[in-house]
């Protein structure tokens, strides 16, 4: 069973439906992400799950505490970082690491002080520790919610987009971190992002939510595919490639032949299957193979492509 499990989770606002029948599952150490457009509902989604508003219908468990009958173990379970960092601005770095620190049931105070100091270095921010939250830029105040979630040491994890806000050195910072608290520590991860970069380089899978709908999940590559229904492979050869498509015409397997400069651009459906074939007739064919690449979309041009799909 999954660390994290969804089932039909729905959430209304008077009569509007924000998050409707949503039902995923997310395996102990691996990072989840939420994809989807503003509005789509994955805030809605990461506070039921942590039990900071509860469903209208559906429910979920976490770390095998169900969020209905068992929310207080579910807080324990979970670090959580929202949109709007809940931090204490009128207290400094440190006061509100402390008061976290103890909030999470953590009570010794050199194994308390010891974390703090071990994550505001982490963060940059030690030498900023006795200044007051209130000063702080976006990006400082986003490290110390970010911070504060994984102060206790928390099975699971859930970051309401973690990267928002942060420079590119402080987004790689929270990407490793990512990354280094699911591979190694097996922590669990969901998280929501509008950066499609990052979602292809630290989530095992994602999921893509539009209007409330979870319209489809799978790995990164996985939905590239899916999107993509052929693949296509860019073979380079030395010179114009206008003489030499003649060669694999009719092939098998190639269902698309173009040719763009010293480039022919085959597409697809069995990559594996066509691509030797399509390399031995240009090489009988007298070309000089420089390259043979593969080509996907990026999740950037599938994303854009399935929520073409799902609007109107
Ligand atoms: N407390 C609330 N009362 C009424 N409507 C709400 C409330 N919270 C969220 N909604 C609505 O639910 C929908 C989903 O909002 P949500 O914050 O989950 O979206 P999101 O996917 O996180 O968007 P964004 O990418 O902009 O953060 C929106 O239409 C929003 O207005
Ligand atoms: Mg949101």
């Amino acid at each position: 069973m999954g660390a994290v499990v969804a089932e039909s989770l729905s959430k209304k606002f008077d009569s509007f439906t924000a998050v409707e029948s949503v039902s995923f599952e997310i395996g102990e150490g691996e990072v989840f992400g939420l994809l989807g457009p503003n509005g789509a509902g994955k805030t809605t989604t990461i506070r039921m799950l942590a039990c900071i508003i509860s469903p209208t219908s559906g429910t979920a468990s976490v770390c095998g505490s169900d969020i209905r009958t068992e929310p207080t173990a579910v807080r324990r379970k979970v670090g959580i970082q929202t949109e709007s960092p809940s931090l204490y601005e009128r207290l400094t770095a440190v006061e509100n690491l402390e008061f976290f620190a103890k909030a999470y049931g953590m009570t010794d105070q050199s194994a308390i002080r010891a974390r703090i100091k071990e994550l505001l270095e982490f963060f940059d921010l030690w030498d900023r520790r006795e200044e007051k939250v209130a000063v702080f830029s976006k990006g400082m105040k986003q490290k110390l919610a970010i911070a504060r979630a994984i102060i206790h040491r928390p099975p699971a994890l859930f970051l309401d987009e973690p990267t928002s806000g942060l420079d590119p050195e402080a987004a790689k910072l929270i990407r490793d971190l990512i990354v280094k608290l699911s591979r190694l520590e097996r922590r669990t991860i969901l998280l929501s992002t509008h950066r499609l970069e990052d979602a292809e380089r630290i989530c095992d899978r994602v999921g893509i939510i539009s209007r409330g709908r979870l319209v489809v999940t799978g790995t990164p590559e996985n939905l590239r595919i899916k999107a993509a229904g052929e693949a296509k492979v860019e073979v380079m050869v030395n010179g114009s490639a206008s003489g030499y498509a003649g060669a694999i015409e009719g092939l098998p397997g190639v269902s698309n032949l173009a040719v763009e400069g010293n480039k022919i651009v085959v597409g697809t459906r069995d990559p594996v299957g066509t691509t030797p074939e399509v390399v031995r007739r240009l090489v009988g064919a007298g070309a000089q193979i420089l390259a043979v690449r593969p080509y996907l979309p990026s999740l950037e041009e599938t994303y854009l492509r399935l929520m073409g799909e799902t609007a109107g």
